[in-house]
């Protein structure tokens, strides 16, 4: 095995963008067993839950601050009717759940239980509307039952229903992957549909609702122009009308075509290294969805809301292949880091992010099994060690010297990214080292601010297909990893596919 060398220089004193915490924001759906089963055992579960939610799962999320939750879709989002899930449990219509395995959907997960769910979480309701095959009167009393106050039609049937107090909701969606399973519509006609929708979604009394448009799949700059389109007047000098307040797209990573899926455990160099380059591609997207809004807002008001991220491997063997469920390893915690990174880069205009999905189903937190089994995945930790970015103000980072980038043919990868921020007295650096066959030193020149103290944490594992089951939940777990600190040089060797965060008190 080889080593290699890097050297950055952050300035400490130096910042930029607040990087919101809901860039590390998470989505649950109706598929699989990522609510039942998953978020939702049921009042009557021998394992320890309140009001069916499970509670080990809200404690590991909590632990890593999770900062909102979008629900109930994706694809379910736009056949979900709202009043089927309130009311008593017995007396809830059923469903299919067309999308996601044909399946029953017996409604027993609806809007209190999420909004329980998220106090007990900690957590801020993303609530996605539908507008594929739901109503704008549909709508617009969910918004009504959710968040008014006072006595009206929906105020009395939520009190009808137990709860007298408005809920906060501050991120709601309108509709999800319109171009596709949200309504197969064309960019125009849906930007009219968003206009439509947003202007009944009312702001009752403090409530104020984050609107946020369905975006785009990828690069389709064509969705994001026709939406900017819709609330702007390109040239005429003014903001853009307040209308929706955020566009989102959707961005997931493979290694390879992306419509025939690969085992998410079983993978050679090649398949590692082809989606670590398309982990990294989000980095020209992002910047691609940027440039068109900035030509309708340069003063960036309309935020960009990248609402589904995540791996998508082949289901693991013996289960619904449409339940999504898929093993997470440590190439999917680095997908993560270096996600993180460019989220980070991006801060002043992409506002939120969410990965898909919490548990169970795609690049998931957390697994369950029936009997109680939960572990935590080498993603989760990467959440969790990099908690401190939350709201913390970007830092400029030089890579002034890096290893040869890997080139297989297709675009170069950097093997080492990287990204800081700082909050008070504290800064926080996250390093990931995407080589296969090299460790790398890396050399910090930290200025501008004195550095009192300093503690390095590492995720890495004896191979890129390393993962945790409940008989080894620690095989990828984060360890202490050694760093110096030399008249303001850090100097710290990352082992080859590890992801690092540096943890600095600052005078
Ligand atoms: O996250 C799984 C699915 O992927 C979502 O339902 C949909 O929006 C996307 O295509």
């Amino acid at each position: 095995m080889s080593t290699s060398n890097a050297r950055a220089v952050v300035d400490l004193d130096v910042t930029g963008a607040t990087i919101s915490r809901h860039l590390y924001g998470h989505f649950a759906e109706h598929l699989g067993r990522c609510i039942y089963g998953g978020f939702y055992v049921g009042e009557d579960s021998p394992l320890p839950n309140e009001g069916g939610i499970r509670l080990d799962v809200v404690e590991a999320l909590r632990a890593m601050n999770i900062p909102n939750l979008r629900w109930p879709g994706g694809c379910f989002a736009d056949e979900y009717h709202w009043r089927d899930g309130i009311g008593p449990k017995d007396q809830r219509p059923r469903m299919v759940n067309t999308h996601w395995g044909n399946v029953e959907e017996n409604n027993h997960f609806g809007t209190h239980e999420f909004m329980a769910l998220c106090e007990l979480l900690g957590a801020d309701p993303y609530v996605n509307g539908n507008i594929g095959s739901g109503t704008v009167q549909e709508m617009s009393e969910w918004v009504e039952y959710l968040t008014r106050d006072g006595d009206s039609p929906m105020v009395a049937l939520r009190k009808a229903n137990g709860r007298d107090e408005p809920w906060k909701v501050p991120f709601w969606g309108l509709g999800n992957e319109a171009w596709g399973c949200g309504g197969n519509m064309r960019p125009e006609a849906y930007a009219d549909e968003a206009r439509r929708y947003a202007t009944f979604c009312r702001d009752h009394g403090d409530n104020k609702l984050y609107r946020i448009a369905a975006g785009a799949s990828d690069d389709n700059l064509a969705w994001t122009e026709a939406l900017m389109k819709a609330v702007s007047c390109l040239g005429c000098g003014r903001e853009p009308r307040n209308i929706f307040q955020a566009i989102s797209f959707h961005y997931y990573s493979h290694d390879g075509d992306g419509i025939h899926k690969n085992p998410a455990t079983e993978f050679s160099d090649e398949q590692y290294y082809n989606t670590m380059v398309k982990a990294a591609d989000i980095d020209r997207v992002i910047a691609g969805h940027s440039a068109v809004m900035d030509a309708y807002d340069p003063r960036r008001k309309v935020g960009l809301v990248c609402d589904e991220w995540g791996t998508w491997w082949q289901a693991e063997p013996g289960t619904n292949p449409r339940f999504l469920f898929q093993q997470n390893t440590l190439r999917d915690a680095l997908v993560a880091g270096v996600h993180f990174d460019i989220f980070h880069k991006h801060a002043a205009r992409l506002r939120m992010a969410n990965i898909a999905q919490t548990v169970n189903v795609l690049q998931s937190m957390i697994l369950t099994d029936e009997t109680g089994g939960l572990v935590l995945t080498p993603t989760y930790h990467v959440f969790e060690m990099n908690k401190g970015h939350h709201d913390a103000l970007q830092l400029p980072v030089h890579l002034i010297e890096k290893p040869d980038a890997y080139d297989g043919g297709g675009d170069p990868l950097d093997l080492v990214s990287i990204s800081a921020s700082t909050k008070d007295a504290a800064a926080l650096i996250s390093v990931s080292n995407l080589a296969l066959d090299a460790d790398t030193t890396v050399t910090i020149d930290l200025r501008g601010r004195a550095v009192t103290g300093h503690r390095a944490r590492v995720l890495t594992a004896e191979k890129p297909q390393s993962h945790n089951t409940t008989e080894t939940p620690n095989a990828v777990a984060p360890t202490s990893l050694d760093a110096t600190l030399e008249g303001g040089l850090l100097t710290v060797t990352l082992p080859r596919h590890s992801f690092c965060t540096i943890q600095l008190d600052l005078a």
